[in-house]
């Protein structure tokens, strides 16, 4: 069963390498992988399959950079005839950014069956590019992999028939249950100059947290205030790069001088300086669900999550943008009121095999 798996930017390349090892596994399903090209550079790409020993891309599409409709018309375009050539049984896409949904819609118009890992999760904020990409492509899945129960609730709320949805763990989190002994080797800390775990973790690319200078002004003044405290490590995604010079903003993070801002990390690196950090600040959805596994207390720099499980039983707390609640959430942490966390059925490191089975039942 021959099934083309489609990757495109970082997140996704740690939800597919399970899947891609259960594949050959199984020796039923030969898997595929596209990759779109939509993340590009060797930190945001390269370094991934080869650390996570993901097989080099049977085919890559190269598209690259550009506005939302040019980059998911351009990866629709080049996908197309990959799917003619290699008539594949399905097409499975996961996660929610634009390759997800440019390779979805192409699959499903040339009669292949879509399945989508990561579905039914729901911020029901429609200004997240994310937020659409998820409920297009659930609106045109055949088979839909629910990493939590909300996902499940959300999507027979949406009136997907039930037999399609299936709860079956986190691929993200087989990931990183199988890679938690190698992270522990990483250096990185030394690297950083770091010392027990008296540092937060910081990632920030949501464009409602970036492009805009007052949110971005507002989410500095806190970790002036924080940095005065412990250091900040900050990897900076390229778009937050570009978005701090084209804002003014750089001088600002220049003056921290606790603040270490760092070349985007591998994931064994990126690994270890989040496992033993005090808390993470962050707008990542990935990093709500790693640091719940971590137990590691997690700040969410956004007026919502589409992971609520990561709130609900686990190590997250979603502040919003206002500089004087993410202050406050971090006294809290930092005062030791912080609840214990549990971590959510089924995110075991078994979430790969369970999709395969049930591709192999259901296809
Ligand atoms: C994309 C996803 C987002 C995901 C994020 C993880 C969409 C709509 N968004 O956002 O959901 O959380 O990836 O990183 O799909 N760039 C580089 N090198 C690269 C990739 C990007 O320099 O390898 C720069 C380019 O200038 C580009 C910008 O970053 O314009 C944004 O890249 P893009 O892929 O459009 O979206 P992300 O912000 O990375």
């Amino acid at each position: 069963m021959r099934i083309l798996s489609v990757v495109g930017a970082r997140p996704n390349f740690m939800k597919i390498a399970p899947i891609i090892k259960a594949c050959k596994a199984s020796k039923i399903i030969e898997p595929l992988l596209v990759h779109t090209g939509q993340h590009y550079d060797r930190r945001m790409s390269d370094l991934f399959f080869h650390q996570l020993g993901i097989p080099k891309p049977d085919i890559n599409l190269e598209v690259g950079s550009a506005s939302h409709a040019v980059q998911t018309a351009e990866i629709m375009k080049a996908f197309e005839p990959i799917v003619l050539k290699h008539k594949p049984e399905a097409v499975l896409v996961v996660g929610d950014v634009n390759s997800t949904i440019a390779c979805g819609l192409v699959a499903v118009k040339l009669g292949i069956k879509l399945i989508h890992v990561e579905a039914g999760l729901r911020s029901f904020d429609h200004s997240m590019p994310e937020e659409i990409n998820r409920v297009l492509t659930d609106s045109i899945s055949d088979l839909l992999f629910c990493t939590e129960q909300s996902g499940v609730d959300n999507l027979i709320r949406e009136g997907i028939p039930k037999e399609k949805v299936f709860l079956v763990g986190n691929v993200m989190i087989d990931t990183l249950l199988e890679n938690k002994t190698r992270a522990e080797e990483s250096n990185i800390l030394n690297q950083l100059n770091l010392n027990g775990n008296g540092y937060a973790t910081l990632t920030l690319h949501r464009p409602a947290n970036v492009d805009d200078p007052v949110v971005f002004g507002r989410i500095l003044d806190a970790l002036e205030v924080i940095q005065n405290d412990m250091p900040i490590i900050f990897p900076i995604h390229p778009r937050t790069r570009q978005n701090l010079k084209a804002l003014d903003l750089d001088q600002r993070i220049n003056d921290m001088l606790n603040l270490q801002l760092v070349e985007p990390l591998g994931y064994l690196d990126f690994l270890k300086l989040m496992s033993s950090a005090r808390l993470a600040l962050t707008d990542s959805g990935g990093i709500q669900e790693e640091t719940t596994i971590l137990k590691v207390p997690c700040l969410t720099l956004r007026k919502n999550t589409e992971r609520p499980i990561t709130v609900e039983i686990g190590s997250n707390q979603v502040v919003g943008t206002k500089t004087e609640n993410i202050i406050g959430a971090y006294k809290k942490i930092i005062n030791g009121n912080w609840r214990e966390s549990q971590i959510p059925p089924l995110w075991n490191g078994n979430a790969a095999e369970r999709i395969v089975s049930l591709l192999i039942k259901n296809i």
